[in-house]
């Protein structure tokens, strides 16, 4: 059990030279962290949907907005919010082109804080169950331990 709004080190932001996103594990907490210019993401690993590897996913921006790419299903989840965001046609009017619209927060994220040359979690205060919050039982995480 981790206390409220506490931060945990992750690693040293050197990690990210090379890189665009790599999976932790802090506590409890399965992680993939993501570097998108100076600004930095912290998701939960497993897709909401159906517990796919949401941290192997390419990082794509939809109308604006950058998005985690599942490569189970391909659901898109908006790396900043946990949204679900998906295109829409209007059925009585499908002429119009389709628009971009999202479905609320659907998986876990979590604050990053940089301070001296290092990443810290917070973990998300968010309460009640979301749906990612299943895949982050330990015995569907250590399915996908890597070693
Ligand atoms: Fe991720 Fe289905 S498990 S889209």
């Amino acid at each position: 059990m981790t206390k409220q709004g506490q931060e945990w080190f992750v690693c040293r932001i050197e990690e990210f030279d090379q890189i665009s996103k790599k999976r932790f594990q802090v506590q409890d907490r399965d992680i993939v962290i993501i570097r998108r210019g100076e600004k930095f993401f912290a998701l939960d690993s497993f897709c909401y949907h159906a517990g796919g590897p949401l941290f192997m996913g390419d990082i794509e921006d939809f109308n604006d907005l950058s998005c985690l790419v599942c490569p189970w299903h391909h659901y898109k989840v908006h790396i900043e919010t946990g949204n679900m965001v998906y295109q829409s046609i209007d059925p009585h009017n499908p002429k119009n082109p389709p628009v971009w619209k999202n479905s609320g927060q659907k998986q876990r994220v979590h604050r990053v804080t940089v301070r001296d040359n290092s990443l810290f979690v917070t973990f998300s205060d968010c309460t009640g169950d979301l749906q990612s919050d299943q895949y982050n039982a330990l015995e569907y995480r250590q399915r996908w331990q890597t070693n």
